[in-house]
């Protein structure tokens, strides 16, 4: 295991679910960072998919106590420097690529890149990577193709993102190579826009409580 891999698990400190958050107004950060916290979910990854993103993680680790704050969708070396610099403790992307490699490899911030088919993910063991996002994991196969993964490539492990939900998420965390999974379901666009915290945090309450199937 790499050290930027025991980095992120030690940031993670056994959370089964990364809530993958989308916000559109900087103001609704705080709030929202808050609920996910009191509902047990510390680790929290605000993605680089709204003008007020940066705004958005600046305010979460500066405000919000016991939060870990991250960026998601961060796509080059320039978003990655920029992430960093507004306070985000690791940083996760949908794939891997050669400048985001060098990039990670500069920074002390650990990268948790997405990474699927085989070259992929041979590429990213070769960097020292070995904790990757599986994205998107239904549409990519599933608990399926992350099991046949595990003989062939068993040093990675993963973090399976997209199209995972209450349903289907104690089946994934159940996989032996799967550490966690992420999910944008705990906080919903509509209890943003509606600032129902209390609906976020009890969302959030259900998913720390996820186990393995
Ligand atoms: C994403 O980056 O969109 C995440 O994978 C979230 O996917 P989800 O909305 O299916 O949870």
């Amino acid at each position: 295991m790499s050290g930027k891999t025991e980095k992120l698990l030690s940031l993670l400190a056994g959370q089964p679910v990364i809530p993958v958050i989308k916000i559109k107004h900087a103001d609704d950060a705080v709030p929202l960072a808050r609920a996910l916290v009191a509902g047990g979910l510390r680790m929290i990854e605000i993605t680089l998919r709204t003008p007020d993103a940066l705004e958005c993680i600046r305010r979460v680790a500066k405000d919000v106590d016991g939060a870990i704050v991250g960026a998601g969708t961060v796509l080059n070396p320039k978003q990655f420097d920029e992430a960093v610099a507004a306070g985000s403790k690791f940083i996760v992307s949908p794939g891997l690529t050669t400048s985001l490699i060098a990039a990670a490899a500069n920074s002390d911030v650990p990268l948790l890149p997405g990474a699927i088919t085989p070259g992929e993910i041979m590429t990213a063991l070769e960097a020292g990577i070995d904790f990757l996002k599986f994205f998107p994991a239904e549409q990519a196969g599933g608990t399926t193709f992350l099991r046949s993964l595990a003989s062939p490539l068993a040093a990675a492990r993963f973090c399976p993102t997209g199209g995972v939900s209450p349903h289907n998420a104690e089946e994934y965390l159940a996989v032996p190579n799967v550490v966690c999974v992420g999910g944008s379901w705990v906080a919903p666009d509509d209890a943003i826009r509606e600032g129902k915290w209390d609906v976020i945090e009890s969302l959030a309450r259900g998913a720390s409580r996820l186990v393995p199937a």
